[in-house]
């Protein structure tokens, strides 16, 4: 559920559109960075203030990956092993990734297609912030300078709402 100043702010984002129906992606974001994620019952609010049902804001969201249909930390780090990050490394950071960070529930390892970074590969973002040139070492470091505060993360959504 929004909080009361998001819900303040999701009527101004309904307003900014002709049509309520348009606002299903920011609000979207909004859910997600206030939660972390889109649960069903953010779906269903959403689907409230867009003026449809939870079966189109599921719909429409599931199409897109930067929305997690379930919780997934603070830190979402996606590894890409398209082509020319699999010739240069790629599948290594996220093998490297996935095993440090298998049951740590605050870092989140997925897979994605190209970045549009191919020029550096192997290359990841954490919360939608690239790094590239990685190795398996380095990208851990990256993680691990996340999670202690050395870097700073922005919000899952990648601070787009
Ligand atoms: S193939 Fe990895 S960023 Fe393009």
């Amino acid at each position: 559920m929004f909080t009361d100043a998001n819900k303040k702010r999701a009527t101004e984002i309904v307003a900014l559109y002709p049509k309520a129906h348009s606002a299903i992606l920011p609000l979207a974001h909004l859910a997600q960075d206030q939660d972390g994620w889109l649960s069903p019952e953010a779906m269903d609010e959403i689907a409230d203030y867009c003026d449809t049902t939870a079966a189109d804001v599921q719909g429409v969201c599931s199409f897109y990956t930067m929305y997690k249909r379930r919780p997934c930390g603070n830190l979402v780090v996606s590894v890409c092993t398209n082509v020319t990050c699999l010739v240069v490394g790629g599948p290594e950071v996220l093998e490297r990734l996935e095993h440090k960070y298998a049951s740590d529930h605050d870092v989140f390892v997925e897979e994605v297609e190209c970045l549009a970074a191919c020029g550096n590969a192997p290359s990841m973002q954490v919360n939608y912030e690239y790094h590239e040139h990685l190795t398996p070492e380095s990208a851990e470091q990256i993680v691990e300078d996340y999670k202690a505060g050395r870097l700073v993360a922005r919000g899952v959504s990648g601070g787009l709402a």
